[in-house]
């Protein structure tokens, strides 16, 4: 793990990722987990002060040094947490294991979401849910203009966020139907800002 990883990318994104209003954004969602849960792209763990009441949490993250700050948090839980440090797009995990799976502002990041998303659509029950909060594509072209401009150098200091990507489109793509769906500008800079926040099953 380089030192950029370790003392810059990954305190930067523990930091952006507990700002306003990403804390109402968890509080509204991750309560709504239930059973044996799995998280894609767990970072820093922040996630894991909202669960409820979740047999255990399965988190998949390929950085290390996110992990190591999860680990931490996951010591202040009372239900086990088990980690993975893989990437998403190929869970060495059961089919049909998972009751439920939470996703948030990770989508943005992995370079094959739909891979990703076919993989957990794979290891979900066929009864399972999918909870998810995601920043991405506006409906506004003035917004999106500059959702396209930035992203030509975004993902390189934001760690492969993208900035325009249509979430509930690759949602969909991966064979789960939108259920609930709140999709607005939250407060903040527009291009970043767009959230798509909601519930999706295996169709
Ligand atoms: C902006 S952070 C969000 C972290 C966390 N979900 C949260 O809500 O605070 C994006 C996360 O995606 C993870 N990530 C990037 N590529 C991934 C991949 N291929 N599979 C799974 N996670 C990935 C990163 O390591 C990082 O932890």
């Amino acid at each position: 793990m380089g030192f950029y990883e370790r003392r810059i990318l990954a305190p930067m994104l523990d930091w952006a990722m507990q700002q306003t209003p990403i804390p109402r954004e968890r509080e509204n969602l991750i309560p709504r987990a239930h059973g044996k849960v799995l998280e894609i792209g767990i970072g820093s763990g922040l996630n894991l002060s909202y669960y409820g009441d979740v047999e255990s949490v399965t988190g998949v993250d390929p950085s290390e040094a996110l992990g190591e700050k999860a680990q931490a948090r996951a010591g202040e839980v009372d239900f086990p947490v088990h980690f993975k440090q893989i990437t998403a797009e190929t869970l060495p995990l059961d089919n049909a294991s998972f009751d439920c799976a939470v996703i948030t502002w990770t989508l943005c990041s992995i370079p094959d979401p739909k891979a990703a998303l076919m993989e957990v659509r794979r290891v979900l029950k066929p009864e399972g849910e999918l909870l998810f909060v995601e920043h991405g594509h506006a409906p506004d072209a003035d917004v999106v203009k500059w959702q396209d401009r930035l992203n030509t150098f975004w993902p390189k200091i934001a760690g492969g966020c993208n900035l325009n990507r249509k979430i509930d489109k690759i949602i969909e793509s991966a064979d789960f139907r939108i259920e609930e769906l709140d999709a607005g500008y939250r407060p903040g800079a527009r291009p970043m800002s767009y959230m798509y926040h909601g519930l999706a099953r295996p169709i």
